[in-house]
């Protein structure tokens, strides 16, 4: 936990921000998985972990903005909990951690919503806390997201995207604990183990930080399927495989790396071309990074090494900036370059990505590829962020646009047909915006093919 008066400054500022009104902040719940009391691993809301820093289940907190009050609601642990989960701090006692003086039982909550004038609250994402609020707020639940409070949420992603200093301890601290995933997955990597030998390793190393995981392992030799959460195949010799895995550390900061690895010891030419490129791409991202700079021009500038490379390699052909333009690229990346990453993986999505990555006047585009750009807004010092361009083959949507004759002027798909069992390559890393250009945040993870290799054993 941070101490009383980070908690107690986060919450000045946001009454600061706001004016006026009550602000509500919803804790989450315990989720069954199948039956009541078998939990998935619980997680805190991480807009309650930022001005709250309790983490249990069954919280919930007002800051009464207008009378200065600030109540976290939540019951007493009963001795029939103790004798189940062992002793635990009173609710009073953590709520004065984080500078909150007043505890009251839960019933209590709905009355004080009645009386309040403006109740400001974020979009749910959890059942359970749409139902908690459509019925306090007499609200149906398809209509909570509308009704939520835009004043609120631009204020908090104000205040969450700019990291202090005790957060980037905490950041690096996750990317640290994500390095030693990633080291331990480029030594175990090997033909014949299954996909879900290394993941278990992965899995242990985030448990070994002290937290968890920040969202589920991509750990694939299909690395082309983009989010692929499958670890049943065997690795075989001349495959990539793709690690997008991070960990979550004790004060649930989010890492969020990916490296590719040969499953043979070494990459073969081929696969060193393409690596080569997306290293590229990565590094001329990273480099890129400063205040004020339109995080979608390091997108397309990235895209733009992309289509060189690409065309070089004699896979495309013709003018760059007209491919650029039409979205080829989309073909090979069809993701954003990247996404703000802090409490959360892909931070403040719960918020709206459109309030976190944009502004009024950037426009979200259609086109494949830039459509998924999660951040395009301008750049400020303290913003953490991830670097993540990509190369894929996707037979799939390569039979698709090749069926449909699309962009036959630039692709040359006949030669495109030696590498559909290719998979796919990404090199992902976590970047704090600073005052002069960027930090990549943690010790350096092995990036190089040499770097790579040396860890191949
Ligand atoms: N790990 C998911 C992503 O990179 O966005
Ligand atoms: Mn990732
Ligand atoms: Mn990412």
């Amino acid at each position: 936990m941070f101490s009383v008066q980070t908690y107690t400054e986060r919450r000045n500022a946001l009454k600061r921000s706001l004016g006026s009104g009550l602000v509500l902040i919803l804790g989450n719940e315990e989720s069954p998985m199948n039956y009541h009391d078998n939990t998935y691993r619980y997680r805190q809301d991480s807009n309650f972990l930022y001005f709250f820093g309790i983490s249990h289940a069954g919280l919930s907190a007002i800051i009464d903005i207008d009378s200065g009050e600030e109540i976290i609601f939540g019951h007493e642990f009963t001795m029939d909990d103790i004798i189940w989960i062992g002793p635990q701090p009173t609710l009073a006692e953590q709520a004065r951690k984080v500078g909150v003086y007043r505890t009251e039982t839960p019933e209590k909550l709905p009355e004080r919503l009645k009386k309040a004038s403006k109740v400001h609250f974020t979009p749910p994402y959890r059942y359970d806390n749409m139902f908690k609020l459509s019925e306090w707020l007499n609200i149906p639940v398809a209509g909570l997201k509308e009704n939520a409070s835009v004043e609120l949420i631009k204020a908090i992603v104000a205040l969450r995207s700019i990291k202090t200093d005790e957060e980037i301890v905490q950041m690096e601290n996750a990317v640290n604990i994500t390095r030693e995933m990633h080291i331990t997955a480029m030594q175990l990597t090997k033909a014949g183990k299954k996909e879900y030998e290394i993941a278990a390793a992965i899995h242990a190393k985030a448990l070994e930080g002290g937290g968890d995981l920040s969202y589920p392992i991509i750990f694939s030799i299909n690395g082309q399927t983009l989010h692929n959460h499958y670890h049943g195949n065997t690795m075989t010799e001349g495959r990539l495989v793709i690690n997008d895995s991070g960990a979550e550390n004790a004060m649930f900061y989010a890492g969020d790396i990916t490296r590719t690895i040969p499953v043979s010891k070494k990459f073969t030419e081929k696969q060193k071309e393409i690596y080569t490129i997306v290293l590229k791409m990565e590094l001329a991202g990273i480099a890129a990074l400063k205040p004020d700079i339109q995080y979608k021009k390091i997108h397309l500038l990235t895209n733009k090494i992309l289509l060189e490379g690409l065309r070089d390699l004699g896979l495309l052909q013709g003018n760059i900036d007209e491919m650029l333009a039409e979205g080829v690229q989309g073909l090979f990346m069809p993701h954003g370059l990247g996404h703000a990453i802090g409490l959360d993986v892909h931070d403040m999505e719960d918020l709206g990505e459109n309030y976190v990555g944009y502004r009024e006047g950037l426009e979200r585009s259609t086109q494949l590829g830039l459509k998924s750009l999660r951040l395009a807004k301008e750049l400020e010092a303290g913003n953490v962020l991830t670097v993540e361009p990509g190369i894929y083959f996707i037979p799939e949507l390569i039979d698709k646009w090749k069926a449909e004759n699309k962009f036959t002027n630039f692709v040359n798909y006949s030669k495109l047909d030696a590498y559909r069992d290719f998979g796919g390559v990404r090199i992902e890393d976590n970047c704090l915006v600073t005052p002069t250009g960027c930090k990549v945040l943690g010790n350096p993870i092995p990036k190089t093919v040499e770097e790579v290799e040396a860890l191949r054993g």
